[in-house]
């Protein structure tokens, strides 16, 4: 990867746009024939590695409806450029009742078009549903949001995509994670980035202590390598997760710090440790070996 990263159209709480290069550094010299992500969010990592065989997964139906439309072409960048204009002159005539009004056709009847209008006006560019699975961000209160500059750094976005798509061989699955783990071959990569347990909680995002000890379980015994990113610590707390779950004989951890720029404000204003742990040896100065504390291994 040489540049700046490639960005996707889709925005995300936890994007790895910052975090994309340390990745591909390290997985570039593994040798494996297909790239799998159990959690591909925004898609930003795959995009930036672009292995040639993938298969991205994800619970969020609405993310993989998105990219498989793109990738069959039904989604162009054209086709992008004509609904955020004429849909975007709404939303500057009316203003905040238009964003509603999208924002309940799509919960009636969820299109990608209307989810990437809504991700794109949004407050803070999150996607967040409630317990129901509806799509339940405020408004931006940007009326004129979609201006022509906007919409054509959108649409350049899709046409990137659409072109990254038409070179590789590569699958959207709308699945758990443990069905994605549990289909790994040994000749795979495993990049997995959950969310983060207590930090964004919603419908897509719940993650609970079960759902993380399922994950340690399901990569500790996976036939390939995986490279795990999570959180590790802010200036406020530490994951416990990293000392119960992720410090074992035989993972491996590198620290980086982070910062994010969508997502709750304590995310927005403070910079996150963030760890990358694998299941192969890490090279580079930040490797830190992982320490058990004593309170950790009675908690076991
Ligand atoms: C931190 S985000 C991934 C961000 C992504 N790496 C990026 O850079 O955009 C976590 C993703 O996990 C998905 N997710 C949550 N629970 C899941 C589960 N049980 N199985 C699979 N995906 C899940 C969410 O929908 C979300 O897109």
């Amino acid at each position: 990867m040489s540049g700046p990263p490639l960005v996707p159209p889709l925005k995300c709480q936890g994007i790895k746009t910052k975090l994309v290069s340390a990745i591909q550094k390290i997985a570039q010299p593994r040798d494996y024939s297909r790239w799998v992500e159990p959690f591909c969010g925004s898609g930003v990592v795959a995009l930036n590695v672009q292995p040639k065989k993938a298969m991205l997964c994800d619970t969020n139906l609405h993310i993989i409806n998105l990219y498989r439309d793109i990738q069959s072409g039904k989604l162009t960048a054209a086709v992008a450029k004509d609904f955020l204009t004429s849909e975007g002159e709404k939303l500057k005539s009316q203003g905040e009742p238009y964003y509603y009004e999208v924002r309940t056709r799509f919960n009636a009847a969820p299109t990608p078009l209307d989810f990437l209008f809504l991700n794109r006006s949004c407050f803070n560019g999150v996607i967040r549903f409630n317990r129901k699975g509806q799509f339940n961000v405020p408004y931006c209160h940007k009326p004129e949001r979609f201006a022509q500059a906007y919409v054509t750094k959108i649409t350049n976005q899709v046409r990137q995509i659409a072109q990254v798509l038409r070179t590789v061989d590569w699958t959207f699955e709308v699945q758990d994670f443990r069905q994605t783990l549990a289909s790994a071959q040994p000749d795979d990569f495993v990049y997995a980035d959950p969310p983060y347990a207590g930090r964004h909680v919603d419908y897509f995002n719940s993650w609970s202590d079960e759902d993380e000890t399922a994950l340690a379980s399901g990569l500790g015994s996976l036939p390939c390598d995986f490279l795990l990113s999570t959180w590790h610590s802010n200036e406020f707390r530490s994951n416990t997760a990293i000392e119960l779950l992720w410090s074992r004989p035989g993972f491996y951890m590198q620290k980086r710090e982070h910062f994010y720029h969508v997502g709750s404000s304590e995310d927005l204003r403070h910079p996150m440790i963030e760890a990358l742990i694998s299941n192969f040896a890490l090279e580079g100065e930040e490797v830190v070996a992982p320490v058990r504390s004593q309170q950790a291994l009675l908690a076991l």
